[in-house]
């Protein structure tokens, strides 16, 4: 691990190079939202796919679906968000301004695991804790993380509808409609790719905790019966996934959460951690949700979603695995591992050492010197050549990259700033003998090679 690296240096860097920039920017931001720029698209993008083709793609029990960002407000009643979906919020006397109950009294060495609102409260004042800005604090209240709006042409409390807090119960009001459609048997599983809003008490640590994110999440529905096995199977294969987009397994770490701290919905949840640059926090969650959802919205909708099982012919209501992943979270794991400052040739230089199965580009192609058109002239025929090739060695033409700007330093630079594991230099020598220069990133080490060779190297 790099033990020099903090979060300033990677907010740096992704603003420098096109990862991540500060939402709406130029009107000085909005407070918890980030937009991702060309690069960070193309991480994100590669992460997607990833997570698809490991979760759905590669298996036969698991159905896709893409629900409404804005759903029936019911569903928030039945689901325990409207009634419970609250952070402790606590606010400086003084300046108005709001932090969580939680995190202050974290900050202050405090354990607040199993604590309720009143010991929270309790606490801060038998303690005499501050605002960070020394003030007195209120009392400790329920806030609700849920974003409301109005839908139609007329605001009022009847026509209130939020913003989804999480792409879970999207697929819980859509089980009935995959059992009708295509009558799967159990255990089988719905996932989600898709946007989540939460109104943040306190966002921070760059796209950490932001109001706006991405969740991939997974509701795997089960016989109760043997439950454990779907479980741990899930424990496994998320492993599995960090590993495949270059994760790093001595940072994650497995963290048992005991009930008084899990949510209302929840017999069994285990949280992966990671040791991210603000410390281990949590990356994404496993929970066995029992038949809480699912019993939940059949008692607010009155529609039946029990499940027949023709074997044993009896009838129940299916239990639930939910593996559940924040997209923004891991990308700054991916980018956090990746960061590394080191020296080579005597010069220091920041490298993003990403696998290349999620780097934005795999290849970039030079001319030595872009005042000779000769040589540009054959760095854009290898180039376009690689291009032309790349959907039959398995990857899009957009991940190889032309590059003449500035000098050949300057080149390698940035593209070890942006993971590229692989630069060509095309020279003298590509006109003479049909050689290039290829370039490791992250050893600087350079060989010649015969552009026909190219192929092989990119597979
Ligand atoms: N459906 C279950 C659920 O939403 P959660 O633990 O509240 O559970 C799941 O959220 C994941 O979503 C977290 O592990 C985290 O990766 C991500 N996440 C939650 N809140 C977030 C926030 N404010 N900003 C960024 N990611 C967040």
């Amino acid at each position: 691990m790099n033990e020099k690296i903090n979060l300033e240096d990677i907010i740096s860097l992704c603003k420098r190079r096109g990862f991540i920039y500060q939402g709406s920017e130029i009107y000085g931001g909005l407070s918890g939202t980030f937009d991702y720029g060309p690069l960070g698209v193309m991480i994100k993008d590669q992460v997607k796919k990833l997570w698809w083709k490991r979760f759905v793609d590669d298996r036969s029990d698991m159905y896709g679906v893409d629900a409404a960002i804005l759903m029936n407000p019911k569903t928030w009643v039945s689901s325990g968000h409207v009634g419970g979906f609250s952070d402790p919020l606590i606010e400086d006397l003084k300046t108005k301004k709001r932090y969580r109950a939680d995190h202050l009294l974290e900050s202050a060495g405090f354990s607040v695991s199993g604590k309720t609102l009143e010991d929270m409260d309790k606490m801060i004042k038998d303690n005499k804790i501050k605002s960070p800005d020394g003030n007195d604090l209120g009392d400790v209240r329920q806030f609700n993380m849920m974003f409301k709006t109005n839908i139609g042409a007329i605001e009022s409390d009847e026509n209130t509808v939020y913003l989804r807090p999480e792409t879970a119960q999207g697929m819980f009001v859509n089980f009935k409609n995959i059992q009708d459609t295509f009558h799967p048997r159990l255990p089988f599983g719905m996932a989600q790719i898709g946007k989540a809003f939460r109104n943040e008490i306190a966002p921070r640590d760059f796209v950490f905790r932001v109001r706006e994110f991405e969740q991939m999440e997974i509701e795997y529905f089960v016989d109760p019966k043997g439950w454990e096995v779907s479980f741990e199977n899930f424990q496994n294969e998320i492993k599995s996934f960090f590993n495949d987009i270059g994760l790093d397994k001595d940072r994650l770490h497995e963290l048992e959460i005991p009930a008084e701290d899990r949510a209302h919905y929840s017999s069994r949840t285990v949280d992966f951690e990671y040791d991210f640059p603000i410390g281990r926090k949590e990356l994404c969650g496993l929970a066995y949700r029992t038949d809480f959802d699912l019993k939940a919205h059949a008692d607010g909708s009155k529609v039946d979603l029990s499940y027949f099982d023709e074997e044993n012919k009896e009838r129940f209501i299916p239990h639930c695995i939910e593996p559940s992943f924040g997209l923004d979270r891991a990308m700054l794991a991916i980018l956090s591992t990746a960061y590394t400052v080191d020296t080579l040739g005597g010069e220091e230089r920041v490298v993003l050492k990403l696998a290349p199965s999620i780097a934005p580009y795999r290849i970039a192609v030079f001319p030595l010197l872009k005042n000779k058109q000769e040589l540009t002239d054959k760095a854009k025929e290898i180039w376009q050549g690689l291009r032309n090739k790349a959907s039959s060695m398995g990857i899009s033409p957009a991940k190889i990259v032309y590059d003449e700007t500035q000098s050949i330093g300057k080149r390698y630079r940035r593209q070890d700033e942006i993971g590229t594991p692989i630069c060509l230099t095309v020279d003298f020598d590509t006109l003479e003998k049909g050689t290039v220069t290829v370039r490791d990133r992250d050893t600087g080490e350079q060989r010649l090679m015969k552009v026909e060779d190219l192929e092989d190297l990119i597979r």
